[in-house]
């Protein structure tokens, strides 16, 4: 796969595929905020990188939600704003570094005419973010005239995947574009690869998967791609809770539960804690997906928080990647509280993690290599 230091990035016009594709809430004035910027944090890395070797105007699009119109309340407007304040001040960025913060321009549609004469306008090393792709329906039909659009609009040069998230899927920026222009990963895929690889290619033993969520039949699947590899399965959660079976003698379901005043169980209980910790008191890697209780209640987010300390507290010892949406965002929280939690990967990635995990195909990385 081609990696953007593969690329001559000086004085060219970069167009990067990023997955912004965050959560938004309304705040007490009725605007749009971010409610969680991992996925725009994660981004940074391939931004600098970009600016520091002299691109000379950095290009980004990415989608949100599944929009089939334009939708006010799924504009990346908000988006721009935190970005900027990350590449700023929130980034840590300092009178010292080599390279100023940059503003972050926004424009609010995907106009041929308005994004040339916008990107006209912007200075070298610039940054600007475009509406959101989804509300041009080509976006999801892989369409090479659009991808030409977003290239003449642009006057893009060079082409880099950083959305990990959305390389599951086969669309106009996710594919085509990438067959018109240069192309290469950006330091967040490259990332992503490199860290759920470890779970899959030769995991350091013992291994230990953790299964937890809601569904059995999203989980079924990672269950069996792993049986053979992993020393020891671990299952919590509302599958647990629902009276997950197994005969294997590999796979541990938890068996006592926390419950609410009406016996419904919501986390599983000390004893199933107490032997999880037992587990993982002697792996090497771990790869964790799906909480282990109700965390959005943090009465039923107990053993969660314990699992999650645990391998924070021993990273370096134990090698974990914590993947699916509600696993990431619970241990992120968690991050903030404890910041000297570490992990070796905490994926952006969502369904494409799971993808990926289980072998299938992704598109967004194919047409890289
Ligand atoms: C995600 O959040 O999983 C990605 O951004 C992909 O979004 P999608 O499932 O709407 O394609």
């Amino acid at each position: 796969m081609k990696v953007l230091r593969d690329l001559d990035v000086e004085d060219k016009i970069v167009l990067v595929r990023v997955d912004y594709n965050v959560p938004l809430e309304l705040d007490d004035a009725g605007e749009w905020q971010v409610a969680s910027d991992l996925r725009i944090r994660a981004s940074l890395p391939t931004l600098r990188y970009l600016r520091e070797h002299g691109a000379k105007k950095i290009i980004l699009i990415s989608h949100l939600g599944r929009p089939s119109v334009k939708e006010q309340a799924l504009s990346l407007a908000p988006v721009a704003e935190r970005l900027a304040w990350l590449l700023a001040e929130g980034g840590g960025a300092t009178d010292e570094d080599s390279v100023v913060p940059p503003s972050v321009d926004f424009i609010d549609h995907l106009d041929v005419k308005g994004v040339k004469s916008a990107i006209d306008k912007l200075p070298k090393g610039g940054i600007i973010l475009l509406e959101n792709l989804r509300f041009d329906p080509r976006e999801k039909a892989n369409d090479i005239d659009f991808a030409r659009e977003l290239i003449d609009a642009t006057g893009a040069e060079i082409f880099v995947q950083d959305g990990f998230a959305v390389t599951h899927r086969a669309h106009t920026s996710t594919d085509a574009l990438a067959k018109l222009l240069p192309s290469a990963a950006g330091f967040l895929v490259e990332k992503e690869i490199e860290g759920l690889s470890q779970a899959i290619q030769d995991p350091e033993h013992p291994f230990v998967v953790i299964i937890g969520g809601a569904k059995v039949e999203d989980k079924q699947p990672l269950i069996d791609e792993f049986k053979s590899s992993a020393d020891q399965i671990l299952v919590g959660g509302k599958i647990a809770a629902d009276g997950y079976k197994t005969d294997d003698p590999k796979i541990y379901v938890a068996e006592d539960f926390d419950e609410d005043a009406d016996g419904n169980k919501l986390d599983i209980g000390p004893l199933a804690t107490a032997k999880f910790l037992e587990v993982l008191s002697t792996a090497k890697t771990v790869l964790w997906n799906g909480v282990l209780g109700k965390t959005e209640d943090p009465a039923f987010a107990t053993s969660s928080e314990m699992i999650a300390k645990y391998l924070g507290e021993h990273n370096g010892e134990i090698k974990t990647i914590i993947c699916g949406g509600d696993t990431t965002g619970f241990v992120e929280n968690l991050t903030e509280k404890y910041p000297d939690l570490g992990f070796s990967l905490i994926s952006t990635g969502g369904g494409a993690a799971l993808e990926f995990l289980l072998g299938n195909k992704m598109p967004g990385i194919e047409v890289l290599e």
